[in-house]
């Protein structure tokens, strides 16, 4: 028998039809009530937005926004990262994280990755931090509608893959 972390999962885009999804996945796991906007950037951002399914039942996702500076350097924005709480710990969030990674060492544009977690959100930013995720600042009173508002911007530094080479 496999370990836990073996579950069976796979990917699907999210499209018009499917948007649905990730508003209920969003409304079941997060304090924040996201907007128009970030429904936007997720369609948009391709790939790096995914449903995660467990068989035919979809337990998570990732939310991606891409933003391009004027250099061409691109960044990556974790806008959401979140499983159904009776299917963490089954390494369903490393699959999606190690998913956007594996995309973003395949573009040499791309410089890092960041996100905000809140502060409190002890689970979280263990789990970021085994992806290599450092603290770069904490900021007080980012969220602004929800109890315990200060977060952590974390940030990773993305080295491109060289061709032909595995990485762990
Ligand atoms: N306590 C301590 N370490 C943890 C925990 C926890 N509760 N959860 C994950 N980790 C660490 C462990 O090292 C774990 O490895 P292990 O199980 O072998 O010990 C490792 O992260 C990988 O865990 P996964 O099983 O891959 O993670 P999971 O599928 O449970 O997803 C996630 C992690 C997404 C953080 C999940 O706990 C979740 O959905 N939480 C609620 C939503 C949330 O807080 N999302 C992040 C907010 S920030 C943002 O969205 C940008």
């Amino acid at each position: 028998m496999g370990r836990a972390h073996d579950v069976p999962v796979s990917f699907d885009n999210v499209r018009d039809k499917n948007l649905m999804l990730l508003t209920k996945l969003n409304l079941a796991i997060f304090p924040v009530k996201y907007d128009g906007r970030y429904y936007t950037d997720a369609l948009s951002s391709g790939d790096f937005t995914k449903l995660a399914y467990y068989g035919d039942i979809c337990v998570g996702s990732i939310a991606c926004r891409i933003e391009w500076n004027n250099a061409n350097v691109v960044r990556l924005y974790i806008m959401t990262l979140g499983v159904l709480a009776p299917y963490r710990r089954l390494g369903i969030g490393s699959k999606l994280m190690r998913h956007i990674l594996d995309l973003c060492q395949q573009d040499a544009a791309m410089s890092d990755i960041y996100l905000h977690v809140q502060t409190s959100n002890e689970e979280a930013l263990a789990f970021y931090q085994n992806f290599g995720f450092e603290v770069l600042e904490k900021i007080e009173k980012y969220y602004t509608d929800i109890e315990r508002p200060d977060c952590y911007l974390l940030v990773k530094s993305i080295r491109p893959r060289s061709k032909g080479k595995a990485t762990t």
